[in-house]
Formats: C-alpha cells, sequence, structure tokens
C-alpha cells in the first residue's frame, strides 16, 4: 500500500515536471484535503477546524506534525492523525509550502 502511494505521488510529480516541483507536488497531496478544508483552504472543516488560508507554512508544518506524533489537536484529532499517517516530513513541507500560497 506504501507503495502504491509513493508511485501515484512520483507520477504525479513526473506528470508535473514543467512546474516547479515543490508545488506540483503540494497541489496533488492537498487534493485529498480539499474535500473538507476547500479549494483555498477558506473552511473550516466539518465545522471544527481553524481556517488555514493564510497560515504560514512553519505553522502549518508544526500542526501537522503535532497531529501525526498526537502531540497537537483538538476534539476531532484522531480524524486528522489519519490524514497525516502516510505524510513524511517533506510531504508535510510541500502541502504547507503550497496551502500558504493559496
Ligand atoms: C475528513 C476531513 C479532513 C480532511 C480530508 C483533512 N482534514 Fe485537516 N482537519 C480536519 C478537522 C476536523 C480538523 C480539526 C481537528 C482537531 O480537532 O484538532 C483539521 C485540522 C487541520 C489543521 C489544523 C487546524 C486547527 O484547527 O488547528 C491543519 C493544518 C490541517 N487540518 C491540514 C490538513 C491537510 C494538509 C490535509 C490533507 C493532507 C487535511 N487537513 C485533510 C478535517 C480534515
Amino acid at each position: 500500500m506504501m507503495k502504491k502511494l509513493v508511485g501515484t505521488v512520483f507520477s504525479a510529480a513526473v506528470l508535473c515536471m514543467a512546474a516547479p516541483v515543490v508545488q506540483a507536488d503540494g497541489a496533488a497531496l492537498y487534493a485529498k484535503c480539499v474535500q473538507c478544508h476547500g479549494e483555498q483552504a477558506e473552511k473550516a472543516a466539518m465545522g471544527k477546524s481553524e481556517v488555514i488560508k493564510g497560515w504560514p507554512a512553519d505553522k502549518t508544518v508544526a500542526a501537522l506534525k503535532g497531529y501525526k506524533d498526537g502531540s497537537y489537536g483538538g476534539a476531532m484529532k484522531g480524524l486528522m492523525t489519519a490524514q497525516v499517517s502516510t505524510l513524511d516530513d517533506a510531504a508535510m513541507q510541500s502541502v504547507a509550502e503550497y496551502i500558504a500560497g493559496l
């Protein structure tokens, strides 16, 4: 399953070779966040999260790392833990930079 995911992310990066790689990666990663956080990160996810549009990348990375190691979050943090469990540090950085640029 891990292998499949890595393959998918890699293909997405290759397909977007013409665009800056970090951005392309971030956009591909953010695709799975859209349903809850909104196309422009403008929504309070499920009516609960803070609106993350405008968050600087380091603040988002800190939150994502915190969800992964259990040190951050509110009542619905279990839901985010599942979202970030497959993201490594580089992936968190890419998606955070993408969000910061929205
Ligand atoms: C199924 C819905 C859902 C998806 C998909 C989802 N999130 Fe979340 N997100 C939430 C909820 C709900 C919270 C608030 C959780 C809590 O109680 O701490 C949250 C919180 C956050 C926060 C912290 C905001 C705060 O309130 O402190 C960040 C940053 C974040 N999400 C980023 C992401 C990223 C990046 C992705 C995609 C990799 C993603 N989320 C995917 C629902 C979702």
